[in-house]
């Protein structure tokens, strides 16, 4: 037997939302897991590139893999281990841009052998298990319910989370560069400490942004799409974000300009076609600074994965 589902990629941070906003995009990877007939051979991974532009060689496709360790701790949570398993991953997101390609794994694995399996575990156990895989819970979150989502990990490893309604004229647009950042890199750039300050600031802003997105409020959004927790220092690793945030401050319908989760991708949110009248010169900045990106919008992915 095996199941397939297919998993949205994701958007994480959203500015000042550090490790616990995020959201879906409709770019997809699809995982296939099944229980191999023949016993004793082990865990086969296999990755299918649908799109030839990302390098996927980086995945490893043994016991490190991520899906296979979700699957791993899912097992566990049943009272059982792993033997023999085939894992199928077909990817559509690009590989070490900040557009969740890992959630997308480790999401995908855990709930396709989760229905394998006949649905042990319930939506919290497995957004606890992949936020436990992934280190933190703001991209496994949208990945698996969809939509802009706020998420937690408690002391005890257990995940909060909740699913807030996204404004359907606010689109998204990601500027995807053809060089890759490893999120291990864009952690190891943060400080150990900040001040209360820069805290405080953040502590502000991610308030106003809930508030912005309940109540549908462009002007609020764009004073809150603004970070001092992580921006700052991962800036330099991200060409062209420096610029952008200046030019595209203040321009009307725009609301603002972020990294996607770790980056490299940049993530610009405008209301309607507000991108369209900038991109000429979005194109133009990144053309100067010798940057190449694939630039796509998109509205939200409402729906996360699903069974195919
Ligand atoms: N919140 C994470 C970060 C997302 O910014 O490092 C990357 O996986």
């Amino acid at each position: 037997m095996k199941v397939s589902v297919r998993v949205p990629a994701t958007s994480a941070n959203i500015g000042p939302g550090f490790d616990c906003l995020g959201l879906a995009l409709p770019l997809y990877n699809e995982v296939t897991v099944e229980e191999t007939v023949m016993p004793g051979s082990g865990i086969e991974i296999n990755i299918i590139e649908d799109n030839e532009t990302y390098d996927v060689l980086s995945v490893p496709k043994d016991e490190n893999n991520l899906a296979y360790k979700a699957i791993e701790l899912l097992y566990n949570f049943i009272g059982q281990s792993v033997s023999d398993i085939k894992i199928t991953i077909k990817t559509n997101i690009p590989v070490a841009r900040g557009l969740g390609s890992s959630a997308s794994v480790i999401v995908g694995g855990l709930i396709a052998a989760n229905e394998l399996l006949g649905r042990p575990a319930d939506e919290k156990v497995l957004l606890s298990i992949a936020s436990e895989v992934e280190g933190h819970p703001d991209n496994v979150a949208p990945a698996i319910l969809g939509g802009f989502c706020v998420s937690s990990i408690e002391n005890d490893g257990s995940v909060s989370y909740s699913k807030i309604e996204w404004p359907s004229e606010w689109k998204l647009t990601v500027l995807v560069p053809d060089y890759e950042l490893d999120t291990s890199i864009a952690r190891s750039v943060l400080p150990e400490k900040v001040s209360i300050k820069d805290a405080a600031y953040n502590v502000r802003k991610c308030a106003m942004l809930i508030d912005a997105v309940y109540r549908k409020d462009s002007e609020l959004m764009k004073l809150s799409l603004k970070d001092k927790l992580h921006q700052p220092y991962r800036e330099d690793l991200i060409k062209g974000f420096r610029e952008l945030s200046e030019y595209l401050e203040n321009k009307e319908d725009i609301l603002g300009c972020v990294i996607s989760g770790a980056g490299p991708t940049i993530l610009i949110i405008s209301k309607n076609d507000g991108f369209h009248r900038v991109q000429n010169e979005v194109d133009k900045i990144l053309s100067d600074l010798n940057v190449e990106c694939d630039i796509r919008t998109f509205n939200i992915e409402n729906e996360g994965t699903k069974v195919i």
